[in-house]
């Protein structure tokens, strides 16, 4: 499974590609206002700075909703790095525009996925990857991982290529049940990343061998 980090945030863009297990970056138009990064100009400079950290897949978003706007900005996003990947919104438009990157050779990121047959759209339109938010749907009481389940099952059933990007991440458990249920790629905020570390077993464990090890030697002086 391929990890990406959720965030516009260069220094845990750059701790997370310091642990080893990075895959890519998924930002979108809100984390980079989160980071103050506004205007062109700067917006182009931030995709650049990540995509210097990272070695493949960071995905940067389209901010227009028409075909035109969209494929026209997506063209502009996919010059700046081989390793961008341009994401566009599951609209009418959006599916007709990644039709059109898919056939320029240009991949992209469908986001904003709460459905199955919005996942089969984008697949069958040749999108790279669907992100289906799982934290925005457990947030209305819609079992956001069931989500992740069904659209495993419909590519499976027809060998889609798409690969299945579970977005909107909370937490350690839900990258673990996405890895029980084969979703290709999650991508999660740096803490639910470095949660993954974390059990008391392992140190007390720890603990007790470091102080064994001590005793041992301080015995044999
Ligand atoms: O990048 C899109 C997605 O992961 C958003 O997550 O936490 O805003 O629901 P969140």
């Amino acid at each position: 499974m391929k990890f990406f980090i959720d965030t516009a945030n260069l220094d845990q863009i750059k701790e997370a590609q310091d642990l080893g297990v990075l895959d890519g970056v998924t930002t979108n138009p809100s984390l980079m206002a989160k980071e103050g990064i506004t205007g062109e100009a700067n917006v182009i400079a931030h995709y650049k700075a990540i995509c210097a950290i990272v070695d493949d897949n960071v995905s940067a978003e389209v901010i227009s909703t028409t075909y035109d706007e969209m494929i026209k900005e997506g063209e502009a996003l996919a010059q700046l790095d081989p390793k961008i990947v341009v994401k566009i919104p599951m609209i009418k438009d959006g599916v007709k525009a990644i039709k059109y990157l898919t056939g320029k050779g240009i991949r992209t990121n469908c986001t904003l996925i709460f459905s199955p047959g919005q996942a089969l759209l984008a697949a069958k339109a040749g999108a790279s990857y669907v992100s289906p938010f799982l934290g925005r749907l457990d947030d209305i009481s819609v079992d956001g991982l069931a989500l992740i389940e069904e659209i495993r099952l419909i590519f499976d059933n027809y060998g889609y290529a798409t690969e299945i990007l579970a977005a909107s991440i909370r937490g350690p458990l839900h990258i673990v049940s996405c890895a029980k249920l084969g979703a290709d790629v999650i991508t999660a905020p740096l803490s639910a990343i470095t949660a993954l570390l974390k059990h008391p077993l392992t140190d007390s464990g720890l603990a007790t061998f470091l102080a064994d090890h001590k005793k041992a030697a301080e015995a044999a002086k």
